[in-house]
């Protein structure tokens, strides 16, 4: 059963894409291989999903992305996050985009959510855009994946085959968003329980932490790393003097916690490997982001210093962690819409 569902998925996709082969990242997995569940099922999303329907997506979604980074390169960072934090709550459904309203919780007011998250109306405008040229055809949750990839590309970091077809949710989980999006002090096994939670593993936990080679974090999201690590009003021992005395001018012991700072401060707006040999340095900017190094998994550890060493290795495995996080638990067929309006269901 499993094996004619796969087959006929691969006719369809070589009918549709023979040439989309040729542009696979080296690397990077054959899109129709990509396609795979994390749990190991068949996700039902296909790289030529708009082939028919809205051939030009991808290029409209690029035109608005080229201006948007121009204007400000985290955009580019601040898209790539929004499409993390909608796939790890109820799957990569749109759900993040949604208002409060009669039926919805907003998810825009959780913890990891508030105060944080940006680029909602660099994705307004790729979707008015795209109803304009294909009504009721691109979802939310395709454009979250495709701005993310995008915004990964755009900053000078790999591309990669993406699977596409994903519906928009008529939910949203503001608990969810809650427990499920880790918090910048967690524990190492914290975070491995939470990725494992979504169908993903060690490499692609710091595969994926890599995404912090680009963009910004708040004062209040590192502040305890250096004032009062271990509740002793010690700093984190990890972080490197110089870098230790720098975040402290950003970010005083009161106040100021909306201050921001660099995730990757030589190389913000880059998507390079630059953030693991930073951490290698003690100049990590979150414990999620030192932890990697220095949380007593073998795994882990090792990972940090491969990426370090080869920037090919790293930017090939962030591209396939990505298709595989962007396979989480996606709507298709005749489950949820797709929204004319991503901050509203229909
Ligand atoms: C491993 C667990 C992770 C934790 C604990 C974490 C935590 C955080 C925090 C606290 C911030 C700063 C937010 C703020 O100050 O408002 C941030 C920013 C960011 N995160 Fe993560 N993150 C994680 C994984 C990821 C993943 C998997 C991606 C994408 C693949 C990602 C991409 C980003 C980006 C690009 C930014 C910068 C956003 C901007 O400048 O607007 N993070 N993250
Ligand atoms: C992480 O930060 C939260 C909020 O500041 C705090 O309640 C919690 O105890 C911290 N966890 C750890 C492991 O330090």
């Amino acid at each position: 059963m499993a094996f004619f569902k796969v087959l006929s998925s691969f006719f369809m996709l070589t009918a549709f894409h023979s040439s989309t082969f040729s542009l696979a990242h080296p690397g990077v997995d054959f899109g129709w291989d990509g396609s795979f569940h994390p749990g190991g099922g068949f996700s039902g999303l296909f790289p030529g999903f708009y082939q028919c329907s809205c051939p030009q997506a991808n290029d409209i979604v690029l035109s608005v992305l080229e201006k948007a980074i121009a204007k400000e390169p985290r955009m580019a960072a601040s898209l790539l996050r929004l499409h993390f934090h909608d796939c790890f709550v109820q799957g990569c459904d749109a759900s993040i985009l949604l208002d409060d309203s009669a039926s919805i919780v907003s998810e825009k007011g959780s913890g990891p959510n508030k105060n944080s998250i940006r680029g909602f109306e660099v994705i307004d405008e790729i979707k008015a855009k795209l109803e304009e040229a294909c009504p009721q055809t691109v979802s939310c949750a395709d454009i979250l994946a495709l701005a993310a990839r995008g915004s990964t590309v755009l900053s000078g970091g790999p591309f990669w085959e993406l699977p596409l077809g994903r519906r928009d949710s008529k939910t949203a989980s503001l608990t969810g968003s809650n427990n499920n999006i880790p918090a910048p002090n967690s524990t190492l096994q914290n975070l491995i329980t939470l990725f494992k939670r979504q169908g993903l593993d060690e490499v692609d936990l710091v595969a994926l932490s890599g995404g912090h080679t680009i963009g910004m974090a708040r004062c209040v999201t590192f502040k305890q790393r250096l004032y009062n690590q271990n509740g002793d009003n010690q700093p984190d021992e990890t972080l490197e003097k110089a870098y230790y005395n720098g975040l402290k001018s950003v970010c005083p012991k009161s106040g100021g916690d909306n201050n921001i700072s660099p995730l990757d401060f030589a190389s913000p707006a880059k998507f390079d490997n630059t953030y693991f040999k930073l951490i290698l340095w003690g100049r990590g900017l979150l414990t999620s982001d030192e932890v990697l190094l220095t949380g007593n998994v073998d795994k882990t550890e090792e990972l940090v210093r491969r990426f370090a060493e080869d920037e090919a290795l790293f930017l090939n495995q962030f591209a396939t962690s990505m298709v595989k996080m962007g396979n989480i638990s996606p709507l298709t067929a005749l489950n949820g819409e797709i929204r004319t309006n991503c901050h509203r269901i229909n």
